[in-house]
């Protein structure tokens, strides 16, 4: 059977017991700012289960299906044995108040040996053994016994094994039973009974729910007897390349698709990790990657038609320039230093790109005991020192709120705009010191300026105080800024209130010049400023450069 077969077989099946069949929702979650990624089938129906939205009204029944585009990057260290993956497809069922432990077991039950037609023999299941929280799950081994299966074939499990959820930091979730095939997990059963609330503590649902969710690369596996997913007809194509590439790969056709762009934040920053691990892998492995690239969508097209060849391989070959020219900086000063530990790591990264797993693939015994949690700790501190820096600007890196020190303010918003259609999105704020006489201003970038480079900035600003533009403020939702591409290094909470300055001609329109989280002061406008003048640009310190400018 290939998995073209198996997708529609598992909505079949569940269409004729009276589910609706629902389109996967997109990688990135629409309407929770707590995770980053669609990990789950569940995560669009998360409003059904607390009954917040009607399901009857929308999709007119009580229970759905669908086959679910997920990215986890929970697993990414297992990424290349036989059943790990980032991208996978997820095929689900799903109860709001309306059936529970039986009917999810039994259609389970029915589908893979009846459907899939696999051996009883070749199976096992768990179920939940209870904890002081939450009771042991009789109910799902009564049910597990009546349908042929004895003791030993019912294991027993905890917390870590058998209760799922929530996703992101609150939802539903609950015990869970589940079904190994060659002892393999291919399908989790959820009984979502709970509400785990932000201070993790459990209240009841008012309404039952079911949630389950079963690897599509893993039932093709088992389905078609193969040894790894990477043997399945979902890969086969593409097999003569290395796992951890063709993983990768499909993880940035779908989340590019989807509209992920790498960036050194959220989800831009995974996409980037992905991008720049297959870019460094590439030159070991001399592969062409649009080719995969381009052979991936066509395989996958057919089910997902919104995988898009123009901007896959646009975004990809403007990542790959930006690496390529750090990477050759990067892997000579790499090669400089003796044994890694998670600082040096980290400045290759801020200095260089080189991503955690770039590092580990390049650095061999170095980077022996470097690992990605003392990383992650540090980039973490990095940006609450970034962070601290900006709020810093903000109150004391005005000198003085005086008319003059206000044009230089907005000057600096002029400039960093500027300097980001110069030299493209990765270039952010680092800090600034704003005073009646200069401006001083820090960015990250890991190259001198050319003369040319400057001379551009310069006219860009000066241009835009030609055209004297408005300058206006608005309050909004930190996540509504952010979704207008306001910048500032604000990594606050999604809902906390927030003054965005634009500059611009229609600065409510998508079309502002320059739009950022900054809590003022600022000029009326462009025209007050007077004539821009950059005097110096230095080194400022690993990765990031400094310009003093000067109004006239
Ligand atoms: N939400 C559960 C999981 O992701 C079942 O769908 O495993």
């Amino acid at each position: 059977m290939t998995a073209n077969e198996l997708r529609k077989k598992y909505l079949d099946f569940f269409q004729s017991k009276g589910h609706t069949i629902i389109p996967s929702a997109s990688l990135i979650p629409e309407n929770d700012p707590t995770v980053l990624f669609t990990t789950a089938g569940m995560q669009q129906f998360k409003p059904y289960y607390t009954g917040e939205k009607d399901p009857i009204k929308n999709f007119g029944a009580r229970r759905a299906t669908s086959i679910q585009k997920c990215f986890r990057t929970s697993d990414i260290d297992s990424v290349g044995d036989e059943s790990h993956l980032t991208f996978f497809e997820m095929l689900g069922n799903f109860s709001f108040g309306d059936y529970f432990k039986e009917d999810a077991i039994k259609w389970a039950w029915e589908f893979i040996t009846k459907e899939m037609k696999i051996s009883p023999e070749r199976c096992f299941v768990s179920v939940f053994e209870g904890d002081p929280a939450v009771p042991e799950d009789k109910e799902s081994v009564e049910i597990w016994k009546d349908l042929g299966l004895t003791d030993d074939k019912i294991k027993k499990c905890g917390r870590k094994d058998n209760f799922w959820g929530p996703t992101g930091d609150e939802g539903p979730c609950g015990p869970t039973t589940e079904i190994y095939v060659d002892g393999i997990e291919v399908w989790n059963i959820v009984f979502n009974e709970y509400y785990c609330s932000a201070d993790k503590s459990l209240e009841p649902l008012e309404q039952k729910g079911v949630d389950t969710g079963m690897g599509l690369e893993r039932l093709a596996m088992v389905v078609q007897n193969k040894k790894t997913i990477f043997e399945t007809d979902l890969f086969t194509p593409l097999i003569e390349t290395n796992r951890i590439m063709l993983d990768h790969s499909r993880a940035i056709v779908f989340l590019i698709s989807d509209g992920v762009r790498p960036s050194n934040k959220e989800q831009g920053y995974i996409l980037r990790r992905l991008m720049r691990r297959v870019m460094a892998k590439k030159s070991v492995e001399s592969i062409n990657i649009e080719n995969l690239l381009k052979r991936i969508i066509e395989e996958y097209k057919k089910f997902y038609p919104e995988l898009n060849e123009e901007s896959v391989l646009s975004v990809f070959r403007e990542e790959n320039s930006k690496f390529q020219k750090a990477i050759r900086q990067g892997l000579r000063e790499l090669e400089k230093v003796g044994k890694l530990d998670a600082v040096s790591a980290f400045k290759l990264f801020e200095s260089y790109g080189l991503t955690f797993e770039v590092i580990k693939d390049f650095a061999g015994t170095k980077a022996a005991s470097l690992n990605q949690k003392d990383f992650d700790k540090e980039f973490k501190k990095h940006q609450e020192i970034s962070r601290a820096g900006s709020e810093q600007k903000f109150k004391g890196g005005l000198a003085d709120a005086s008319e003059r020190t206000i044009k230089y303010h907005t000057a600096a918003h002029l400039m960093l705009a500027a300097l980001r259609q110069a030299l493209g999105d990765g270039v952010a704020q680092k800090g600034a010191n704003i005073t009646a006489e200069r401006l001083r201003f820090d960015f990250s970038y890991p190259e001198k300026m050319t003369p040319e480079q400057i001379k551009q900035v310069e006219d860009l600003v000066n241009e835009k105080i030609k055209e004297n533009l408005p300058v206006k403020m608005e309050e909004m939702f930190l996540k509504e800024a952010k979704a207008l591409g306001a910048t500032g290094a604000f990594e606050s909470k999604y809902d906390e209130r927030v003054k965005v300055y634009s500059i611009g001609s229609s600065t409510s329109s998508a079309s502002a010049f320059s739009r950022e989280i900054c809590g003022g002061p600022h000029v009326n406008s462009t025209g007050e400023i007077g004539r821009f003048k950059i005097i110096k640009e230095e080194s400022s310190s690993a990765g990031v450069r400094r310009i003093k400018a000067i109004v006239e």
